[in-house]
C-alpha cells in the first residue's frame, strides 16, 4: 500500500478488498464503469469478477486513442451518465489507460459539480504516472492536456494482471516515464530494468508509484517540484502533438515522444546543466536500445517550435525546461535559445 494525501494506492487482491470497503461503505447509489473498447474487451473480464456489491452498476464505453480525449467525448460520457440517472451519490471507475483516467477525473469532478471516482490503471504507462498524483483532463485540439482539473481519486487500484493484455510497443510507452525516474530520482532502476523480462515487475512499478507520489505529496499543484516530472516532456510533448496532428507522420506513442524527448533534453543538460558527455551517451545509448528510431526532418522543426511556444510550463513567452546537472540532480525553468533546442534535435537524428 501507498498512501498519498488523501487517498491510498493498493496492489492486487488488496486492492479490490479495498474497493469493495469503499462501496459498501459510502453506500453509492450506482457504479459507473468506464472504458475505451480495448479496456472493455481485455480488462473489464479480468476485473468485474472482482467487484462484489449489489449496487447497480453500468458501463460506458468510449473509443479508444489520444484523438478521443476531448470535449466531444466528455459531453458524450455527461449525457451517458445523465441518461443513465447517475446521482451525486455515484461512483465512477475509470478502467483503462492514461486516456481513460485523465478523461475519467475530468467527466467525474465536473458531473453535477463532482462525484467520487477510483482508477484502475491498465496500462503501465498509466499505473506509474496518469492515474497518480491528481492530473485529470482532456487535449484542446492538438494541445495536450489544456483543460482539466486537479482532483484525487478515492482509490487506486494497480494490479500488473491487466498488463498481459498489451502487445511490447505499449508497455514500452509506459516504460518511458520509468526512465524518466530513474534519471530524476533513482539511477538504480535503470538496472533495475535491465534485469527483468518483459519490462514487466510489480517491484519497479511500485518503486515508481513511489517516487511519483512522494513528489506530488510535497506539490500537489506543480509550483515547483513538481515540474520535474516534465523532464524529457517539453520537447516530448512539442513532438507528440506534432505527429498527432500531421497524418503523413508515423502514429507515436506518448513515450516513443518522451523517449525523443529525454534525448534531447539530455543534451540540453550537457550543453548548459553539467551533465557529462559519459552520462549523456548513456541515456542516449539506453533509450535508442528500446525504442526505434523516429526521423524529424528540417522541414518539421517550425511546426515543433509553434507547439514548443503552447507548452503548459511557459512563462512569460519563454519556454521552461527541466534539465539535468547529473543523474538525480536536476534544475527546474531553465530557459534555453532556440538554436540550442534545434541542436539537441539534430543530437537525436544523429
Ligand atoms: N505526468 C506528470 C505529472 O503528473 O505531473
Amino acid at each position: 500500500m501507498i498512501q498519498s494525501s488523501s487517498y491510498s494506492i493498493h496492489f492486487q487482491l488488496d486492492g479490490y478488498k479495498k474497493l469493495n470497503e469503499l462501496i459498501s461503505k459510502n453506500t453509492y447509489s450506482s457504479v459507473f464503469i468506464l472504458v475505451d473498447s480495448n479496456s472493455f474487451e481485455k480488462c473489464y473480464v479480468r476485473f468485474i469478477p472482482k467487484l462484489e456489491t449489489n449496487v447497480r452498476i453500468e458501463i460506458i464505453e468510449i473509443d479508444p486513442g489520444e484523438e478521443f480525449k476531448n470535449l466531444d467525448t466528455c459531453y458524450g460520457v455527461w449525457e451517458a451518465l445523465t441518461e443513465l440517472g447517475a446521482d451525486r451519490k455515484s461512483l465512477l471507475i475509470a478502467l483503462g489507460g492514461g486516456v481513460i483516467t485523465d478523461l475519467g477525473g475530468f467527466v467525474a469532478g465536473t458531473y453535477k459539480r463532482s462525484i467520487d471516482f477510483v482508477n484502475i490503471p491498465t496500462t503501465l504507462l498509466s499505473m506509474v504516472d496518469a492515474a497518480v498524483g491528481g492530473k485529470t483532463g482532456v487535449d484542446l485540439g492538438v494541445l495536450k492536456n489544456q483543460i482539466g482539473l486537479f482532483l484525487n481519486p478515492k482509490l487506486i487500484v494497480v494490479d500488473p494482471v491487466y498488463l498481459e493484455t498489451l502487445d511490447k510497443r505499449e508497455i514500452k510507452s509506459g516504460l518511458a516515464e520509468i526512465i524518466k525516474y530513474a534519471l530524476t530520482f533513482d539511477i538504480s532502476l535503470l538496472e533495475d530494468i535491465k534485469n527483468v523480462n518483459d519490462y514487466v515487475d510489480i517491484e519497479i512499478i511500485e518503486k515508481s508509484i513511489q517516487i511519483k507520489n512522494s513528489i506530488v505529496i510535497k506539490d500537489p499543484f506543480e509550483k515547483n517540484l513538481r515540474k520535474v516530472l516534465n523532464f524529457g516532456h517539453t520537447i516530448g510533448h512539442a513532438v507528440e502533438s506534432y505527429f498527432l496532428e500531421n497524418n503523413k507522420k508515423e502514429s507515436l506513442k506518448h513515450g516513443e515522444a518522451i523517449a525523443i524527448g529525454m534525448i534531447c533534453e539530455s543534451y540540453l543538460s550537457h550543453k548548459i546543466c553539467g551533465l557529462t558527455e559519459d552520462k549523456l551517451t548513456i541515456v542516449k545509448d539506453y533509450i535508442s536500445s528500446i525504442f526505434k528510431k523516429v526521423t524529424i526532418l528540417d522541414s518539421d522543426l517550425e511546426f515543433i517550435f509553434e507547439y514548443l511556444k503552447h507548452d503548459k510550463k511557459n512563462t512569460a513567452g519563454e519556454i521552461n525546461f527541466v534539465l539535468l546537472n547529473d543523474f538525480e540532480k536536476f534544475e527546474l525553468d531553465c530557459k534555453v535559445s532556440t538554436d540550442l533546442i534545434k541542436e539537441s534535435i539534430y543530437f537525436y537524428n544523429s
